[in-house]
């Protein structure tokens, strides 16, 4: 296939599942939460996330042979790091300690699978595209709801600002180099796999936050 119609059908896989969430919207977007208590725990789970995507980013470096993904790769590691000082700050404003939290299962899975991949396609679709694009569509729908207290939405509007700017470039990357057969395979077969893992992050976040159940 060619491998533009290719990148834009793995956006189109990945704005579905992006859909199926908007009815029940999980307590990773904070919009279901009621106390501040659960908000610092979404907080402190997804302020351990960007510290793992730089450093999974960071792993990623020296076997990226292509140098344009390769530099921009090592942008976003500095990046993560930046969104991780303004959550980290958030909830030390909230006499929170940033660091007391416990990765649940689904989510060490998830990224456990990510940094486990090799190919430079595959890793871009599964992570920055499928991972990242998810996690985006909810904070927008999160800014959005005018339910979420300001004190949430705060690093998050900087953080979706520099989300927005590098949003279509995994989709350019896969345009550029997902250009035959078995690289397609093995991209589908990879945002499958990301969008498996993150329902069951999201799934074990909801029952740590609601039910308050821990592994
Ligand atoms: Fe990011
Ligand atoms: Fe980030």
């Amino acid at each position: 296939m060619d491998s533009r119609e290719f990148a834009r059908q793995i956006e189109a896989r990945v704005a579905a599942f992006c859909k199926s969430l908007d009815v029940r919207p999980p307590a990773y977007s904070y919009i279901p939460l009621t106390k501040d208590e659960e908000r610092v725990k979404v907080m402190q789970s997804r302020l351990f996330n960007e510290i793992r995507a730089g450093e999974i980013f960071g792993s990623w470096l020296k076997t990226i042979p292509e140098l344009d993904v390769k530099a921009a790769l090592a942008e976003a590691v500095h990046e993560e790091f930046r969104h991780a000082g303004f959550l980290a700050e958030t909830l030390r404003n909230k006499g929170a300690d940033p660091y007391d939290y416990r990765p649940l299962p689904g989510q060490m899975g998830m990224f456990n699978a990510f940094e486990a991949l090799t190919g430079t396609v595959e890793r871009m679709a599964a992570f920055p595209l499928a991972g990242e694009g998810v996690a985006d569509y909810l904070i927008g729908m999160c800014l959005k709801s005018g339910t979420v207290p300001e004190w949430v939405l705060e690093p998050y509007r900087k953080i979706h600002e520099d989300e927005e700017t590098h949003g279509s470039y995994p989709a350019e990357v896969l345009a550029k180099y997902a250009t035959t057969e078995e690289k397609q395979d093995r991209v589908r077969r990879a945002v499958e796999m990301s969008l498996m893992l993150r329902r069951q992050y999201f799934d074990n976040l909801d029952r740590w936050v609601f039910e308050g159940k821990v592994w």
